[in-house]
């Protein structure tokens, strides 16, 4: 079902594997590649890939309904984490897209939609940071490597298969099983209970507090005055107790 191929370099496994979906390339196909010169998270930030020190890889699905890349990245996000849980690596899920240990990020997820010859398809970028590295000072309070986490080093390709498998296992167009995710989604979550910052996209921020996850994926929150608003983008941070 999947065909994994390797590239020491690229600028970004989301953006070569695009380039290739457009060429008509096949669902299943993965990239991963040893560094990433211009890899990329939500919200237009980088995601800081040097050589050697994780896991980044791209997976192509195709057809897709466009209305469901969006729960792709929760779905994704559950995967990874089953996938971590098979070595005995328990993270959490900070909203929307992000493993946590303690705090601190693991694994990042993007999932972007694009059409080719008029039918959808998604590309799902993962990536993990594995060995201790040295981070750029602004994540350095933010991001952890598994190694400084939990110990160890998982062997990449070794993870990357149980990720593949575990997005395989993953039966997202039932509802049962959806609704399955959604539970092991909202059981993660770091996020549900705890006092938040709000930064909608090309708004200005405000604080609220997380209440619960819908079954949309979106996330459920209490303002101040009393209002509850449902967050499908932007980016929400956990304040400090
Ligand atoms: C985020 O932190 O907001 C998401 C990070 C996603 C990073 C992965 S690494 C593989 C793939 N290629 C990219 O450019 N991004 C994703």
């Amino acid at each position: 079902m999947y065909e994994i191929k390797h590239l020491e370099e690229t600028g970004s496994t989301n953006s070569e594997l695009k380039r290739l979906a457009l060429l008509g390339a096949p669902s299943g196909t993965v990239l991963i590649a040893d560094r990433q010169t211009a890899g990329r998270g939500r919200m237009g930030r980088t995601f800081f890939s040097p050589g050697g020190s994780g896991l980044y890889m791209s997976v192509l699905l195709r057809p897709i309904s466009l209305a469901d890349v969006g729960l792709l990245t929760t779905f994704t996000a559950v995967a990874v984490a089953r996938a971590l849980s098979r070595l005995g690596v328990e993270t959490g899920i900070k909203w929307v897209n992000d493993l946590m240990i303690n705090g601190r990020k693991v694994c990042g997820i993007l999932a972007e939609g694009g059409t080719y010859e008029g039918e959808p398809f998604a590309v799902i970028g993962i990536g993990v940071n594995l060995k201790k590295t040295a981070f750029p000072e602004e994540l350095l309070p933010i991001a952890v490597s598994l190694e400084e986490a939990v110990g160890f080093v998982p062997e990449r390709d070794g993870l990357a298969i149980a990720i593949l498998e575990e997005l395989e296992a993953v039966d997202w167009q039932k509802a049962q099983s959806r609704a399955e995710l959604m539970a092991e989604y909202r059981r993660r979550s770091v996020t549900v209970g705890r006092q938040v910052r709000v930064l909608p996209h090309g708004g200005e921020a405000y604080e609220a507090f997380a209440e619960s996850i819908a079954d949309d994926g979106a996330l459920m929150v209490r303002t101040a005055d009393g209002c509850t608003l449902k967050i499908s983008t932007g980016e929400v941070s956990i304040r400090p107790i």
